[in-house]
This record gives C-alpha cells, structure tokens and sequence, in this order.
C-alpha cells in the first residue's frame, strides 16, 4: 500500500506530483491510501513517492479533466483524491472517458466541483463585513463558515471587488485578509475572533428594513435566493420574520398614506442646509450651495455631499473621481484607502498636502448596495456633466496654476470632454486660461493592480508625474 500525505486539504499541486509518480509507476488506484497532514486519521509514515525510470511514458491528461479537478479538489468529500487518480488511471485506457456524461465517477467528479462552485457563489453573496476601527484605521472583517475549501480561490474575488478597503475573512479553515495589495492567508478561527456588530450594522438593518417591499412579498423566492442556513450570520436575517409577519399591515397601511413630500421639496432642501455651517468666504458660500445641488440622481443615495478642501488659493488643484464609501462618511475627500495611497504617493514626490487643493469631479458617492457594502460605481457622463459646474466655479474662486486630474472621470471633468488618459498621462497641457493641466492615474487604479511588478512601475510613474507638480508649487512659492 502506498500512503500519500498531501501537504493541505486543497493541495492540488501536491495532489498533481503524486498521481504523476504513481502512474508512471503502475500503481493501481486500490492500493493507493490518500491523506492530509494534521488530520487524526493518519496512521501510516507517508510512502516516499516512486522515481520515474527512463522509458516510463509521459501522461497526456485532457483539460476538461484537469478544470474539472481543480475545482473538485476543493470539496470536503474524503475520497475526493482517491476519485480524481481513479479517473486519471482509467484515462489511460479510455482516452474519451470524460465525454461519458453517464460513467459513475465523472458525474461524482462534476457533481463534486458543481458544489464547490455553488459554495464559491455563495460566499461571494452572504459575507458581511462589520467595521472595526475607524477611518485611515479602519478594517472590515467577516464570519463565514463555507461548505468546501474555498477560502484561496474565492479571496481574488473579494481583493478585486473591495480592493479599496482592508478586510479579513475568516472561517474556520482558513483566513483570508487583503491590506490593499496583498492577500495572505492564516490559520481558520472561530467565530468568537470575529466581530459581533458594529454601528454600520444598524445603518444596515434600517437600510434593509426600508427597502422591504411589503406588497411585494414573496418568501419563498426569498428563502431560495438567501438560504436559511446563512441567515445567522446576516445582520439582516433578525429583521426578516417581524417584517413577513408585519407584512400585510404594512401593505394596508401604506396604500392608505397620503403622498410624501419628493426629495427635492424646500422642507427636504432646508433640513440639509441647516447642518451647513454659515461663512463669508466665497468658497464656503460655494460649499453652501452645493450641499443642496440636485443636479443628478446621485444626491439621494448619498450620506452627504462631499466638497473640495484645502487653501483658498492654492497653486495646485487635485481633481479626483469622486468621493468613496469612506468619504461619503466624513464628508471629506481623500479620507479613504485611496487618500492614503494618495498621501503616500505626494509625501514621495515632495508635496505636503496640506498645501494643495483636493476636490473630485463628482461630489456625491456613487454606489450600489453589495451586503453591507456600498460598492463603488464609475459615475458616467451625465453625472460628470452635472457636476461640472461645482469644479468650474471652485477653480475660478482657487485660481490654481496647475490642475491634476486623477484618473479618466477626472480628466473628462477637467477638459470638458471624454479623454483618453493614456495619450496625455505626465504631460504638461494648456487651459484656456492660462492655467495648465497635467492628467495621472487614479490611485485607486493602483490599489487595483493585481500584479505587484506592475503595481510597483505605475506607483513609481505616479510620483514621477508628482514631482512635476512639486516642481510647479516650488516655482509658485519663489514667485
Ligand atoms: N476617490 C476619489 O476619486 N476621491 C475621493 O475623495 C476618494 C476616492
């Protein structure tokens, strides 16, 4: 009997090496004992793997085999191993065996990795972040106990999705936690590691609680869509049964309602006014009036709106996208994982912050709820052209000799047209009033990047655009 110990429950590679050997050596599937270290039932010292002899032939396995047993492996099925090397060794002899959609182990192997995929589906849809900490500090984690080993091929999901926020995932197989460019993976935990609520969690449950549609109540499509066995861990999931029950009142009561003020009604308009602090400046009065802008749609989803900051008449203006779900909170822009790559970037090249300009093209947050999330849109052109006029009239009162535009969003804003980044990215361009512009990438753009070598050259092609703007406020302040 060979014993085979697999370094981890979703060792592939290790799974890989193995089977290879083994087959090239002859060793039939039955006397073959599959195992994984750490676990109690390993009895036997692992079996050094069979050395391959010259004339052992190479092994030609078909990719929808390969597909289907990365995904498989996956599974908490115990004889998962012992399956995939059977189907391997019976390959051999029957090279069109993965066609045979009726043969008993390629319906078990599809069947394995269709359940890990429904469980990748699944965690992709039911984790919920809880906030600990709070702004530049803060980091989202989660409780979730998936049905298979999914933690490592699901985490790229949550890295790209999120990639502007620090999270952790933990389960109780394994950890996953995303700083803004690295994802590394832990130990699992339990679930008393994990937080059990956090203020956002009320915002939630009153968001959810406001979105409940009694009249169109259907609970069945619901328990389908959101399958019980989640709901403990959903800060929602309390909320469900009293709204189901409370359902046909409500649908009673709100036919009988009279009509509700629109949101763009004076009571709706003064209740935001009154929070505005009242100044003389010619910026702060800008500020004033925007707070209360209704230009586009993007107001009402909004916690508030989020205004430009910085000296009155810097030589510099930062022009961003638009505020994020942290700047959206603290009413500030440049607050989030974006502002801190941003900071970090201005601290390189020589620029102090304090002495520069920062404001977005779009001045509401604009997202879809994702969770507890508030997943980031891209605000299109409608909405960019909406907001234009708040940065046209906040650069005619800063009067700034430069005008950075972070990113596409911001330079369509700038240049009151579309404009293709690529083409003008780290070059010096004339305005029409004598003020010049230079266009860069977004930071978030950065956090973004999957591979580290890329991340590392358009971070350092970032600062170098920096330093051309350090350059300009050095020659502003010998002026
Ligand atoms: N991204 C932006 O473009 N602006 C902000 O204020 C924050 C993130």
């Amino acid at each position: 009997m060979h014993h085979i110990l697999l370094a981890s429950d979703t060792d592939f590679e290790g799974w890989r090496t193995a089977a290879r050997a083994l087959l090239r050596a002859d060793v039939a599937p039955a006397d073959i004992a599959w195992d994984v270290e750490g676990r109690a039932a390993v009895l036997f010292a692992p079996t050094p793997l069979p050395q391959p002899d010259g004339d052992s032939a190479a092994v030609h396995v078909p990719a929808a085999f390969m597909n289907l047993a990365r995904s498989a492996i996956l599974n908490r099925e115990p004889q998962r191993f012992a399956l995939l090397y059977r189907l391997l060794w019976r390959l051999r002899a029957e090279p069109e065996l993965m066609r045979l959609a009726t043969d008993e182990d390629v319906m078990r192997i599809g069947s394995l990795a269709r359940d890990v995929h429904r469980d990748e589906h699944k965690m992709q849809a039911f984790v919920r972040f809880r906030e600990i900490g709070r702004e530049r500090e803060s980091r989202y984690v989660a409780w979730f106990e998936p049905a298979h080993y999914i933690v490592e091929a699901t985490a790229p999901f949550f890295a790209q999705r999120f990639a502007d926020m620090a999270w952790s995932i933990l389960t109780p197989d394994r950890c996953a936690h995303w700083d803004g460019s690295h994802t590394v993976f832990t130990e699992g935990a339990t679930k008393a590691d994990a937080p059990a609520g956090d203020p956002l969690e009320t915002v939630w449950r009153t968001y959810y609680a406001s979105i409940f549609n009694p009249a169109r109540l259907k609970v069945r499509a619901m328990k389908a869509e959101m399958p019980v066995k989640y709901w403990r861990n959903l800060p929602e999931a309390s909320l469900i049964d009293p709204l189901i029950r409370k359902a046909g009142q409500r649908t009673q009561d709100m036919v009988a309602q009279p009509p509700t003020a629109p949101h763009g009604s004076p009571q709706r308009k003064e209740a935001v006014m009154d929070k505005v602090p009242a100044t003389s400046d010619a910026l702060a009065h800008l500020r004033h009036e925007v707070m209360a802008c209704r230009a586009c749609h993007l107001w009402q989803d909004a916690t508030q709106t989020v205004f430009g900051e910085g000296p009155s008449h810097a030589p510099v203006m930062l022009v961003g996208e638009q505020p994020g779900d942290k700047e959206d909170l603290a009413g500030r822009p440049f607050v989030g994982p974006a502002g801190q790559m941003l900071d970090r970037a201005l601290a390189e090249a020589g620029i102090d912050r304090d002495k520069v300009y920062v404001t977005n093209a779009v001045k509401h947050f604009k997202f879809v709820p994702r969770g507890k999330i508030r997943l980031h849109q891209k605000p299109n052109a409608g909405e960019i052209k909406a907001c234009r006029p708040w940065y046209v009239r906040e650069r005619a009162l800063v009067k700034p000799t430069l005008v950075v535009a972070l990113g596409a969003t911001a330079a369509h804003c700038v240049f009151g047209k579309a404009t293709p980044i690529g083409k003008s990215c780290g070059r010096l361009i004339d305005l029409d009033d004598g003020a010049q512009a230079i266009v860069t990438v977004h930071p978030s753009y950065l956090l973004r990047l999957p591979d580290d070598n890329e991340k590392a050259a358009q971070y350092a092609a970032f600062v170098a655009d920096l330093k051309l703007v350090a350059r300009a406020l050095r020659q502003a302040d010998a002026a």
